[in-house]
């Protein structure tokens, strides 16, 4: 039923205005609202006796799965090896006995996670898999499935499989700290109010879409966009730029700010937008550091913050988004926003073809 484009230009843009309701429920099968606890299915493995994962995917699923090694090694104390499906399989990784591997995809049917997924079972991994598509071969093979439940996703570029995958990460994340005595009772019923927020919140920076829409026309004209980004945010900005260079054909690349004066602060000069990522928090001020070496080169920064890092930073740069003022937990899905609703307006401002890009396919199931 809801693959009709109804008042929409775009799958896309549907796509990405539906957050809200889907990331609810998606929320809404992993935790308990009334008790404030997380709820996830049962289990029939030790979780608690877990002493490493090792997650696996492929582009915008892989990005999630970054967000979540922070939030894993954060919340739980478990250690995380992440690493990208096409370079797992061949690299012979190192899977321990009684290991856990998770999987993350929206199709289920992506050629190298499912190889990668295959390799690990015959390695005696246990198998988790967040999914989209729960009808498909990674969600059959699982152990443990963790559906998203997003409905279907048409629009090539991936938007709101990518903030339920995040929902259901945040929710596991939580359960394995309680699992593993990291977390207490009153410390999960904060978790788990933060994730009810992200709703509404993703709602408040979709209000922002006239803003986006208005400041595309000085992106479009861009070859080079840089991303920044820091700790749960730096997965944000590369997913930022593969959202631009797949519907917008701009090359853009997604960098950890504190690796700016490592080498891609050469590329800085008036042509070279630099979007930065930053929500006020712990890593603010770092961020905003790199941000102003980007200035004093001559840079021109679009500032994506909340009101508090706006005020604080925004003077001086090219653009502000304001996004709404968010625990650290959900600003990874709320931040994602923006980063979808500017590669959407960049590519409706230059005429390309949103939903079917060129040279890509929805789902790849080839090697
Ligand atoms: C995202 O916008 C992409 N089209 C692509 O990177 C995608 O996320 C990747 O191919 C993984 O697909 P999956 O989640 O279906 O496994």
């Amino acid at each position: 039923a809801s693959i009709e484009k109804g008042n929409y230009r775009h799958y896309m843009q549907k796509e990405i205005f539906e957050q809200p309701t889907v990331v609810a429920q998606t929320l809404s099968s992993y935790i308990r609202p009334l008790e404030q606890t997380v709820a996830l299915p049962q289990m029939d493995f030790d979780l608690a006796g877990v002493k490493r994962i090792t997650i696996v995917a492929c582009g915008t699923s892989y990005y999630a799965g970054m967000v979540a090694k922070y939030w894993f090694e954060t919340f739980a104390r478990v250690p995380v090896d992440i690493d990208v499906a096409s370079e797992f399989r061949y690299r012979d990784p190192v899977l321990e006995e009684g290991g856990l591997a998770l999987f993350i995809s929206q199709s289920g049917e992506t050629a190298d996670t499912l190889a990668a997924l295959r390799h690990c079972k015959e390695h005696g991994q246990t198998i988790a898999v967040v999914v989209n598509v729960p009808t498909s071969s990674m969600a059959r093979e699982a152990d443990l499935l963790l559906p998203t439940h997003a409905g279907p996703e048409i629009g090539v570029a991936s938007t709101k499989a990518f903030t339920c995958q995040l929902a259901v990460l945040a929710a596991l994340a939580a359960h394995l700290a309680l699992v593993k005595g990291k977390l207490s009772a009153e410390q999960e019923r904060e978790i788990v109010r933060h994730l009810i927020e992200a709703p509404a919140a993703l709602n408040a920076a979709l209000a922002h879409d006239e803003d986006i829409a208005a400041m595309a026309h000085l992106i479009a004209p861009a070859r080079d966009v840089l991303y920044l980004g820091r700790g749960p945010d730096y997965p944000l900005a590369m997913e930022g730029a593969l959202k631009l260079k797949e519907i917008s054909y701009i090359h853009a690349e997604g960098y950890a700010s504190g690796e700016m004066k490592h080498g891609p602060i050469a590329l800085i000069d008036e042509a070279v937008p630099v979007i930065v990522l930053a929500p006020s928090g712990p890593l603010f001020e770092k961020t905003v550091s790199n941000m102003q070496e980007v200035r004093a080169r001559g840079g021109k920064v679009v500032l994506i913050s909340d009101a508090e890092g706006i005020e604080e930073a925004g003077e001086g740069c090219l653009a502000t988004i304001e996004m709404p003022s968010v625990h650290p937990l959900i600003a990874p899905l709320v931040y994602a926003v923006p980063v979808q609703l500017l590669a959407y307006h960049v590519a409706c401002a230059k005429g390309t073809d949103v939903d079917q890009p060129r040279n890509l396919a929805k789902s790849v199931t080839v090697e």
